[in-house]
């Protein structure tokens, strides 16, 4: 298995039912991923690394601790979008370096379509933000694309994972951690995670909505 990560804080659980639930419309949608992304940074985030520095305060000196190294985000188009906004007030001076990567409907592999990485890595610690990891062909391509890149630490954060998704990504990356808030019960044929939430994109969105 991957090394798999539930977020259980009941705050998360809380936010993740209502975004579960189908009532629940695009703009309240991504109010509540915005909400419950820095919870899943909170956990996701606790091996960054810290250096000793001293501090003076206006009563005199403290030893502090400051992060080490610099840290990217890189969230999947579109799904991922909805999480960098809060990622960022967590992490201000965090590279974004968006990838663009959706899922062939038929055959259910990941299409690889938007990548400005520059040559060398500019960041040491990558966090990968896409609510779903479905049959875990995205995120595994993600990993990849950032493996070659050169990245020394990835990360996975999203929502809801299915065990499938989880196998497939443990064989690829066995020591990438993933962190989500939920494991599902299973993938449907099309490649849906049930019970889920439906697709993140389009439910933030407003698109995939039938005639
Ligand atoms: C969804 C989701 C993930 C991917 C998960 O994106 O946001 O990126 O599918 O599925 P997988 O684990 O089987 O690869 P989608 O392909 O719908 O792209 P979109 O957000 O651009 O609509």
């Amino acid at each position: 298995m991957a090394q798999i990560r539930i977020v259980r804080h009941p705050v998360v659980q809380h936010k993740l039912t209502e975004l579960r639930d189908q009532r629940t419309g695009p703009k309240r949608f991504r109010e509540l991923l915005r909400e419950i992304t820095p919870f899943l940074l909170y956990e996701a985030t606790q091996d960054l690394e810290v250096e000793e520095v001293p501090v003076s305060t206006p009563m005199g000196e403290a030893r502090g601790q400051r992060l080490r190294g610099t840290i990217g985000l890189v969230p999947i188009l579109r799904a991922g979008l909805g999480m960098v906004e809060s990622a960022l007030q967590m992490f201000p001076e965090a590279q974004v370096w968006h990838l663009g990567i959706y899922r062939d409907e038929r055959t259910l592999q990941p299409i690889a379509y938007y990548n400005r990485l520059p040559p060398q890595p500019t960041v040491t610690w990558c966090f990968i933000l896409d609510p779903m990891l479905a049959t875990g062909g995205s995120a595994v391509a993600a990993a990849d694309i950032l493996k070659r890149w050169g990245v020394p630490h990835i990360v996975f954060v999203g929502l809801i994972a299915a065990p499938e998704g989880l196998e497939r990504f443990a064989r690829a990356h066995p020591e990438i951690p993933v962190y989500v808030a939920a494991v599902d019960s299973h993938l449907n044929p099309h490649g849906f995670i049930v019970p889920g939430l439906g697709d993140a994109g389009d439910r933030q969105f407003g698109t995939g909505i039938q005639p």
